[in-house]
């Protein structure tokens, strides 16, 4: 199911006026990107979360902005015609609307994204409309927001009070207007983000909010099986790729121990003459 034409920004909004849904995959590398654009995936997130599935951080907290660009470019070039949003990691778009304009248009320029997310809180209108005044698609994120979970009270589902969910649903409203092209839910109660999904006419997107945002997004070390540590409630396992590849490690590993590998045709051949040649020539050298 081959993606026809580049999707942007203005198709997700196509696909939510349509009432058709679609979906997002957190990926990180040029292999995994070419099989979910050809899987149909329409959006694919260069999420933050590498820090934890790739790179065996505890946390999103650790990854620099050089190791997000540099699994940016790695993912555009994979990409196909699925649209490639890049993370804004920590630190790199806190510290002042100038390096969030600055780092978002690296991810653009250099990493050939074609968006950027980042966590959005309370005081993050200023650094979305600067971003969207740069001419650079912003996504906002809002609910659980990893980077920020200290504030939070922890890894925790958000919106379950009444203050909490009538606020997520103005921020939702505030960062539309600021500029985003799409909110993106992560652990918010299907309830209230069906609210937010109704008040604000963006696309939205669930990282574990429900089924009535217009997009589900997973993170493919979830659906793949990669990532052993824990798997959230709101994932989806689809395959064990960690049994099959520690199986074939262990196959490959038993083949060299005795000797069943590397076989003939692993091998690469000389003509027996040039290799009666060498044997002589070595012979000559020792005399
Ligand atoms: O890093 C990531 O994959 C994310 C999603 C969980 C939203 O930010």
């Amino acid at each position: 199911m081959t993606i026809e034409k580049k999707i942007g920004p203005m198709d997700l909004s196509t696909f939510k006026s349509k009432g058709q849904k679609f979906s997002m995959l957190s990926v990180y590398d040029y292999p995994t990107a070419k099989l979910a654009s050809e899987a149909g995936i329409e959006t694919l997130l260069v999420g933050d979360s590498l820090a934890m599935t790739v790179l065996g951080h505890p946390d999103t907290i650790s990854v620099t902005f050089e190791e997000m660009l540099h699994h940016v470019k790695a993912v555009s070039r994979g990409a196909g015609n699925s649209m490639v949003v890049a993370d804004m990691p920590f630190l790199s778009y806190q510290t002042s609307t100038r390096d969030a304009v600055k780092n978002a248009g690296k991810f653009l320029k250099e990493g050939r994204a074609d968006a950027v997310k980042i966590e959005c809180g309370r005081n993050s209108f200023k650094t979305v409309r600067a971003i969207y005044d740069a001419g650079i698609p912003i996504m906002a994120h809002i609910g659980l927001t990893p980077q920020s979970s200290g504030q939070l009270g922890g890894m925790r589902v958000q919106g379950k009070s009444i203050n909490n969910a009538l606020r997520m649903i103005d921020d939702a409203k505030l960062f539309e207007e600021a500029g985003a092209f799409s909110i993106l839910m992560e652990c918010v109660p299907s309830d209230i983000a069906k609210l937010v999904s109704q008040e604000v006419s963006v696309p939205t997107i669930s990282y574990g909010a429900g089924p009535h945002c217009d997009c589900q997004g997973l993170v493919s070390s979830d659906v793949l099986g990669l990532f052993q540590q824990f798997l959230p409630k709101f994932s989806r396992r689809y395959t064990d790729l960690s049994k099959q590849i520690r199986q074939a490690f262990k196959s490959y590993h038993e083949d060299v121990v005795s000797e069943q590998f590397p076989a003939e045709e692993n091998c690469y051949p000389i003509p027996q003459q040039t290799l009666d040649d060498i044997l002589s020539a070595l012979e000559k050298r020792k005399i």
